[in-house]
Formats: C-alpha cells, structure tokens, sequence
C-alpha cells in the first residue's frame, strides 16, 4: 500500500499534480462502481449544490453532478475498505509529509451524459478547511475519444486526465483550477478533500 502512497506523493511533490494508476484495486473499484449504480437505482444520488435551485437553465449551470457523500457510518463494508486506505493515507502523508490533516469528507458523483463541472478551484473562498482534492474513477474502458477528462490548469496550460478505473488524482485545493469537460456517457468517481482546521 505505502508504495501507492509513495507514487501519488511522488508525482504531486515532482508536478503539483499526483497521480496513481492503480491506487483502488480493481476488485475494490468495481464493487464501489456497483454500490454507486445501486445509490442510483434507489434514487439516491442527488445533484450537487452551486445554485442548482435558482438557476433552472442547465446550460448555466456550473455542474451537472449528482452526488452521494460518504459516510463512516455505512454498513457497506467496500465504502468502509474505501475510507479505511484514505485513512491510511492521510496518517502515511502527515507522517512523511508534516501536513496535519485532521479531517476529510468525500462524496460519490455520477455525470450523467451531457453534464460537466466548469472550471473552478475547489477550496472556498470563505472557508480554506479544504487543503488537497483526491478523486478515484470507477470507469470501465475509457478512451480519449469519449470526453469527460479532468483538465487541470498549470502555467497556462491545460493537461487532460482520462477518468479511468482505479486511477487517483491529488493536488492541493487551493491553487489548479480544472473542470470536467462535457461527458458522453455516464461517468462516476468518489471525489474528495483532506482537511484540517
Ligand atoms: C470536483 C471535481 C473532477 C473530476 O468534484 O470538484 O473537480 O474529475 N471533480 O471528477
Ligand atoms: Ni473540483
């Protein structure tokens, strides 16, 4: 598990952005994949905030996912197995890192076909608790025709990242913006924040 760890901290202290194939197993993956089209079914998946209420219009919208947050309290032993390696790994990069986090939260989000998230930073502006953004995909075969990438802003350029199974992405909230461009077809991850206060 820690040489997971080492290749996310790795890529993140060498280009800002981190980043692990394999970071999610990919029996772990898949069963987190079946437990968010299960949320799905039941109707369990809600879209996310932003003003979603006052504007109507989806084309102004500034995203179009639906969300299911986490919760240590589930009975569902693979988003427990899923909280557990991010426990893991916040006491792995405090430890070698020094970077005190003490909380987290993250959420299941589900795109559906024709959504997307505009570019934004993640940390808000009026509460700085969000210290680094980890998102694991839960996609089958993803190819770099489909859309639907992650690109993040870096010195005026932009790097696209394929949302494919079990791959992690870390970087600090404060500082890349990124977006979701448009996605043809549903697209789900478990996006999430280390935190402290
Ligand atoms: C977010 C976000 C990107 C992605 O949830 O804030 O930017 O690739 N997600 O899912
Ligand atoms: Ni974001």
């Amino acid at each position: 598990m820690n040489a997971k760890f080492d290749e996310l901290i790795g890529s993140f202290v060498d280009n800002e952005i981190g980043l692990c194939e394999h970071f999610l197993t990919k029996t772990l993956a898949k069963l987190l994949q079946q437990h968010l089209q299960e949320l799905d079914n039941e109707n369990r998946m809600l879209p996310a905030g932003i003003g979603n209420d006052i504007i109507k219009d989806p084309l102004q919208k500034k995203r179009g996912d639906r969300i299911f947050w986490l919760d240590k309290k589930t009975k569902n032993i693979n988003e427990l197995a899923f909280l557990d390696q991010i426990e893991n790994f916040i006491e792995y990069l405090n430890k070698t890192c020094y970077t005190g986090i003490n909380a987290y939260e993250f959420h299941y989000a589900l795109y559906d076909a024709g959504t997307f998230y505009k570019r934004h930073r993640d940390q808000f502006k009026n509460n700085q608790d969000r210290k680094y953004t980890l998102i694991s995909y839960l996609n089958d075969d993803w190819k770099d025709t489909d859309g639907g990438e992650l690109i993040i802003y870096q010195a005026g350029k932009a790097g696209k990242i394929l949302p494919t199974m079990q791959k992690a992405v870390f970087f600090r909230s404060s500082e890349l913006e990124h977006e979701v461009s448009v996605s043809p077809r549903p697209r789900m991850s478990i996006s999430g924040w280390l935190k402290s206060n």
